[in-house]
């Protein structure tokens, strides 16, 4: 368009810029009315302003009640944004013959989920079908991670829930016990989260627990040999058995120091050999990961930045968003 004005024409200069204005509104109608919105800060500010508070306020009287509701809130989070979106996918029950993601295998040792409709109804009765259960996921999350003194991150809302559930996703998405650590590497490339963000997200297992269906691989028949032999003793001592009842509440913590705070601890015991899981280990044995798990052991606020950046990509994975979707009544259940 320049090259073609005649230099020093002050009539064409106008209409091109003209032109240029047009297409400048013509841009921001679209952004505006395709109906295909996008997440951002503060989506329910005008249809229901005290949204976030509430959910702030529920999340810590839950924390004061059950202290490991917010170490919940965190796991909900990946294991629902993993699969497909953050869309509460998740928190569908099972209908019908068709398995609900939450009763799936893979999410062994879950728990919580009646405490999530408790959040809902407490928004319900502000501002009815307005919030999405996908967004208290996520918020849920923001303000758990507060809890457990971890950072202040500050997330976009605007999600819509799913009207299906993707429990045939399940398997192809949300991790196994033993899974590597570079499947788990790919996996997360392949929603754009990059290595060191990877490295600062699995810090989420600086809280919480491992039960030892999960652990007794590494411990029985021989130590896997990357386990500090001192810990792989107190290991078998929280799980005497090689084969323990999947139904027995027999775990072992995270993080025996810091067992309920999102801090750089966890680094420090995989530095250590102390690593729970297989993907927790091989983080100080690749060396792509290595450096990651050096700086983070070293230095919490930096760790705690990249985990912000981390949960942000994470929370921002394909959203269902505008008309697509819906707003669940029942986290439930489809409308
Ligand atoms: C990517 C590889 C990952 C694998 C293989 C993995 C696997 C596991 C396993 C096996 C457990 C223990 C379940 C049990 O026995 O009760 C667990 C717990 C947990 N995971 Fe992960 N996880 C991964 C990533 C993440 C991420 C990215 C987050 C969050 C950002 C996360 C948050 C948690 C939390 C908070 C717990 C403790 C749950 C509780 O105590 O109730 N995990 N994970
Ligand atoms: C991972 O664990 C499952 C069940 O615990 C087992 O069947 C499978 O063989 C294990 N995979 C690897 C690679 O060890």
């Amino acid at each position: 368009m320049v090259a073609h004005q005649k230099p020093g024409s002050f009539r064409s200069s106008t209409m091109a810029a003209k032109n240029h204005l047009s297409l400048l509104l013509l841009l921001l109608l679209q952004l505006f009315y395709s109906g295909r919105g996008e997440l951002q800060m503060n989506y329910y500010a005008k249809s229901c302003p005290k949204a976030e508070e509430i959910i702030k306020q529920q999340v810590a009287d839950l924390y004061y009640e059950h202290g490991n509701t917010a170490v919940s809130w965190l796991r909900n989070l990946f294991h629902d944004c993993i699969v497909k979106s953050c869309d509460a996918s998740l928190l569908l029950e099972t209908v019908t013959g068709v398995e609900s993601e939450k009763d799936s295998d893979r999410s062994f040792g879950m728990r919580n989920f009646k405490y999530v409709n408790k959040i809902k109804a407490a928004v319900e009765r502000e501002c009815p079908l307005t919030v999405s259960c996908a967004d208290i996921v996520v918020l849920s999350a923001q303000y758990g991670i507060v809890m457990l003194k971890g950072p202040e991150i500050g997330l976009k809302t605007g999600r819509r829930d799913s009207k299906v559930s993707y429990s045939h996703l399940v398997e192809a998405f949300v991790p196994r016990h033993n899974e590597s650590l570079v499947n788990v590497l790919s996996l997360f490339s392949s929603i754009g989260i990059d290595t060191e963000a990877a490295v600062a997200l699995l810090g989420a297992h600086s809280v919480g627990r491992v039960h030892c269906v999960n652990l007794v691989e590494r411990l029985y028949p021989s130590v896997d040999p990357t386990i500090d032999p001192e810990y792989a003793k107190y290991l078998k001592g929280r799980c005497p058995t090689p084969n323990p009842n999947p139904k027995a509440v027999l775990y072992s913590r995270n993080d025996r120091e810091t067992p309920m705070i999102l801090d750089n601890m966890y680094y420090s015991n995989i530095l250590n050999h102390k690593g729970l899981l297989i993907v927790d280990q091989e983080l100080t044995s690749n060396p792509l990961t290595l450096p990651y798990v050096t700086k983070f052991a070293a230095d919490n606020q930096y760790f705690h930045a990249q985990f912000s950046r981390g949960i942000r990509l994470l929370s921002e994975n394909n959203p269902l968003t505008g008309d697509e979707g819906e707003i669940r009544k029942d986290c439930r259940f489809v409308n």
